[in-house]
């Protein structure tokens, strides 16, 4: 079941998502939720804080679990998505920081740290709404394209097009951290909704295989069309190849 919500442009994608996830959070006010980040769901985190300062949305219960963090950064590393997470999102709303969870990138013991962060999300009951992007090509979270769907969390080695994309917000593409802890494509699978946001044209082919190409490892998003309450919302240009 997976529901498409067409948008006219970035601004348009970014509200259209803060409703449901305030929805959500309104509804349920100890929701537990799965959050990304990225470039795409900035727009959103910036409309919720705004809907925050207004009043209207209440996060002083709200449990989050991110879904990935490069391997090798401190928490407070201006790279490392613990930084993100705080500088976008969670430092302008009522959110208790205890109640906010990312994968230790900072513990080397791959194993451990990733044994850990599934046994939290588990404790947790798996999210009530999992956001995600979507990369170029296809990955959610950090699961890369691959010959099989991974489970739980664990360490991938990033690949080139991911290594390129994120290389944007380094200095250097030398920069960019070459390994990842990130929740597995079937913990991801657990949560009971998930919100896709999707904007622009080099999103478009992987939003294309996500909805209609075949489900596949190769693109790790195509699973969720096995999901049984997806929503995607992507504006006009990321929606292109699926008119
Ligand atoms: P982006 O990343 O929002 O920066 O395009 C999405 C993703 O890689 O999941």
């Amino acid at each position: 079941m997976l529901k498409i919500v067409s948008a006219r442009d970035y601004d348009d994608m970014s509200r259209k998502a803060a409703n449901i996830i305030s929805a959500q959070v309104i509804l349920k006010p100890d929701t537990v939720l799965g959050l990304a980040t990225g470039s795409t769901p900035i727009g959103a985190y910036r409309q919720l804080i705004d809907w925050y300062k207004k009043g209207d949305v209440d996060f002083s219960q709200v449990r989050t679990y991110n879904l990935d963090e490069y391997r090798g950064l401190s928490h407070d590393d201006p790279q490392s998505y613990h930084y993100f997470m705080r500088d976008n999102f969670f430092d302008h709303i009522n959110i208790d920081l205890n109640n906010t969870h990312v994968p230790d990138g900072a513990n080397p013991d791959a194993e451990a740290a990733c044994a850990e962060y599934d046994k939290m999300v588990a404790d947790a009951g798996y999210p009530d709404l999992q956001l995600l992007g979507i990369g170029n090509n296809g990955h959610i979270g950090f699961n890369e394209p691959d010959d099989h769907f991974s489970k739980g969390t664990h360490c991938v080695d990033l690949t080139e097009s991911t290594i390129k994309a994120n290389s944007r917000l380094f200095e250097r593409e030398e920069d960019v951290p070459r390994q990842a802890y990130t929740m597995g494509v079937q913990t991801i699978m657990y949560a009971r909704m998930i919100l896709v946001v999707a904007n622009g044209a080099a999103k478009a082919q992987a939003v294309h295989d996500m909805c209609f190409g075949p489900v596949t490892p190769q693109c790790p998003a195509s699973i969720l069309q096995l999901h049984p309450n997806v929503v995607l919302v992507a504006d006009k240009e990321a929606l292109s190849l699926c008119e």
